[in-house]
């Protein structure tokens, strides 16, 4: 078979491992030809293809990023965009696509479903794709933002300051609550939990009361105080609707140190939390479902998504995996809550 694959949506370590598996197996096993197309869904509205080979895949599996390059290009933003991705498959005889990417790319994918045949591995570092129990990229987000709260603890100890640490995750909370317990943070702050400023305050003031003068606020882009809306860094959207956020940590800083009096700093993560190799635990998922997706291509399981479930890779719809957000599971927030004051 000819199999178009494609990486949407913002990058993530380990989409070269996913790259790298579908290959290989695809060539060794299936005698498939493999062929990447360039930036996502754009490569696919404009037929940018990237010829992939065993041989011309070789060492990208510990790469961060896409070596095919990534967009948030959405087809049904654009006049006959759908009716063109088909076109494009058509002409270049792809038989079935893979489309590995997020809410949004995936989210394409099940409505081009029936279109193109198409199979879809989750991907973002965000966590937050209801249909499976982790997406790579995750662990690899959490391990650098807790490397930097480690090196933030050290220097808020020899100035006696609250560093608060913004962290991404756009409208969850998974990244600053896994490496605010794994970073030992005095508070967390999500979206799931609209936060009441006075608290986070009052619980830093305890703390300090108790002799500890430094801490450690880890904050999410999308969290938001219960009076408050969303910071953003900018109103305008992307193709896929979402705004840009960014700005919480310095909003927060700017309160307690108001309100406490406490010396306090802002830590923004950024991107710096997407780029760079993966965890060994990234390069083992992404590989897992690199192998799945071709499988599942080969069985005709179109319309559908890998997924992780019981730390077995399964399959289900598209439509299901795409519906809902995955939030952060009450019972993780009870747990940092224990540490908080
Ligand atoms: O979805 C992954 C993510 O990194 C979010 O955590 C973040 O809010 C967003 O992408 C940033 O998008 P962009 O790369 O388009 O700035």
């Amino acid at each position: 078979m000819r199999v178009g694959v494609l990486t949407g949506g913002g990058d993530a370590p380990g989409l070269n491992a996913v790259i790298r598996a579908i290959v290989r197996k695809g060539e060794k096993t299936y005698r498939d030809e493999i062929t990447g197309f360039a930036d996502g869904w754009r490569g696919v509205l404009e037929g940018m293809v990237v010829p992939l080979t065993s041989e011309g895949t070789r060492g990208i599996l510990p790469r961060g990023g896409t070596i095919l390059g990534t967009s948030r290009t959405n087809p049904f933003k654009m006049k006959g965009g759908p009716e063109q991705v088909e076109a494009t498959v058509a002409r270049l005889g792809i038989d079935a696509l893979i489309a590995i990417g997020g809410e949004d790319t995936l989210g394409v994918a099940q409505k081009l479903f029936g279109r193109v045949s198409v199979v879809g591995v989750p991907k973002t570092i965000d966590n937050d794709l209801s249909g499976t129990e982790v997406t790579f990229g995750f662990d690899t987000a959490v391990q650098i933002a807790v490397d930097a709260i480690d090196r933030l603890h050290t220097t808020a100890e020899s100035h006696n300051r609250v560093l608060v640490c913004e962290v991404m995750g756009r409208h969850a909370g998974w990244i600053a609550t896994y490496a605010g317990i794994a970073g030992g943070a005095a508070y967390i702050l999500v979206p799931e939990r609209p936060f009441d400023v006075a608290q986070v305050c009052e619980s830093l003031l305890l703390r300090h009361q108790k002799g500890r003068y430094a801490s450690i606020v880890v904050v999410a882009e999308g969290a938001q105080p219960k009076e408050g809306s969303m910071v953003v860094q900018s109103r305008e959207v992307d193709e896929f609707g979402h705004v840009r956020l960014g700005g919480i940590g310095d909003v927060l800083a700017r309160e307690i140190r108001q309100r406490t009096g406490f010396d306090t700093r802002v830590t923004v993560l950024g991107y710096v939390q997407r780029g760079g190799t993966p965890t060994a635990f990234d390069r083992v998922l992404a590989t897992r479902f690199g192998i799945a997706a071709i499988d599942a291509v080969h069985e005709g399981a179109f319309g559908q998504m890998v997924a992780l479930r019981n730390a077995k890779i399964v399959r289900l719809p598209l439509s299901e995996a795409v519906n809902s957000m995955k939030t952060v599971d009450p019972e993780l927030l009870e747990v940092a809550e224990v540490f908080y004051g």
